[in-house]
């Protein structure tokens, strides 16, 4: 093993632990930490009153979708999958293994994230056109964080939803901070899950675990997600300008930033599917601020030197922050807070780049055609 491989092992090790048992996949889906995938909650009687009339006729398109629920037999493995997994799992080495192990917790928690919010939102409004939606965008996510259970269990990881639900903290956000961020979010899981899916149809080689497979029809669950989020905000106009394109520009880089931190601690994932993370990542900022033209009139420019830069950064001082960690004391603690305010720097410094602006388009939804 080279040094720089060993190094990256270590960094891996620090930041995401080791998951050995159920027990540890559980308490790792539990855990908030900045990285991880948080559960929200939000102001019921404000998401109440939304009035989404003046996006109506691209609503009513989008419901019908929803209706016809083209996803509704993919969630289910077929006789295949067992097979792939037994030949394919014990190939993995033990590093490899951990990175696998850490995808499918944080993506499952993100999953499920999703399935709360939306079905509380669904059991505490009566505004039908919203109540609609949150209902079947619950059904989506809870296929979704059904399906990669299945995965875990493979490993005897399952991970118990009933508990997670009842254990982790909420976050409060109020509905417009609610938008900004689910929006971003089903957009970028479109992104990440096509990227993904593109890049091993043309590598199928590179395909290390059956999961894969679902991802094309997956992601369309996403894009719609992302759609009605964009439909709602449009409807909203206020949330889309003034002091709020600040906000949607701490968004932006908030989700941005924690995306890559967190895909640079799994190395060695993107590798065995033909990437680096860096181009990986680049790929679906990409696609995501091509998307989010649809509704966000401002946008970061992922190609600016500085902000290349300040990423890289974010993830040396996340390395940084872990070391000082695990090595503890008092200089272990100065250090932490130490690369925790060169962190705030950073992320600063990212802010106040040049912004580009979009005119929103007349029409708001769009194809998912990546
Ligand atoms: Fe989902
Ligand atoms: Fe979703």
């Amino acid at each position: 093993m080279t040094t720089s491989a060993s190094l990256e092992f270590d960094h891996v090790e620090l930041l995401i632990g080791s998951v050995e048992s159920a027990a540890d996949a559980n308490a790792k889906a539990v855990r908030n930490t900045v990285l991880s995938p948080r559960f929200y909650t939000t102001d019921f009687a404000a998401m109440d009153r939304l009035n989404i009339e003046s996006v109506r006729t691209e609503w009513d398109v989008m419901m019908k979708e929803y209706e016809g629920d083209n996803n509704h037999d993919h969630f289910q493995r077929d006789a295949l999958f067992a097979e792939e997994v037994k030949t394919l799992m014990p190939q993995l080495s033990p590093e490899m293994r951990q990175e696998f192990l850490d995808f499918l917790i944080s993506s499952l928690t993100s999953e499920f994230s999703g399935c709360i919010l939306y079905n509380e939102i669904r059991k505490n409004i009566d505004n039908p056109d919203i109540k609609q939606l949150m209902t079947y965008m619950a059904r989506d996510e809870s296929r979704h964080a059904g399906f990669i259970n299945q995965s875990l269990k493979d490993f005897d990881l399952g991970i118990d939803l009933g508990q997670l639900k009842r254990t982790k903290a909420y976050t409060f956000f109020k509905p417009k901070f609610i938008f900004y961020a689910t929006y971003l979010s089903e957009k970028i899981g479109y992104a990440r899950y096509i990227t993904i899916f593109r890049q091993l149809e043309r590598h199928p080689d590179k395909r290390f675990h059956p999961i894969f497979r679902w991802f094309e029809r997956w992601c369309n669950d996403e894009f719609r997600h992302g759609e009605s989020f964009a439909l709602i905000m449009r409807s909203q106009p206020e949330l889309l300008r003034g002091v709020n394109l600040l906000w949607i520009r701490f968004f932006i880089l908030a989700v941005y930033a924690t995306m890559y931190v967190r895909d640079h601690t799994r190395p060695l994932l993107h590798e065995a599917m033909g990437f680096k993370s860096t181009e990986y990542d680049y790929e679906v900022f990409r696609i995501t601020s091509e998307i989010a033209r649809q509704v966000f009139p401002v946008e970061v420019d992922i190609d600016h030197p500085n902000f290349r830069a300040c990423m890289e950064r974010l993830v040396e001082l996340s390395i940084a922050n872990a070391q000082a960690k695990e090595r503890g004391g008092l200089l272990g603690t100065l250090l932490r807070a130490t690369t925790a305010v060169q962190a705030v720097w950073t992320f600063g410094r990212l802010y106040f780049l040049p912004v580009k602006r979009n005119d929103l388009p007349a029409q708001v939804r769009v194809q998912p055609a990546w």
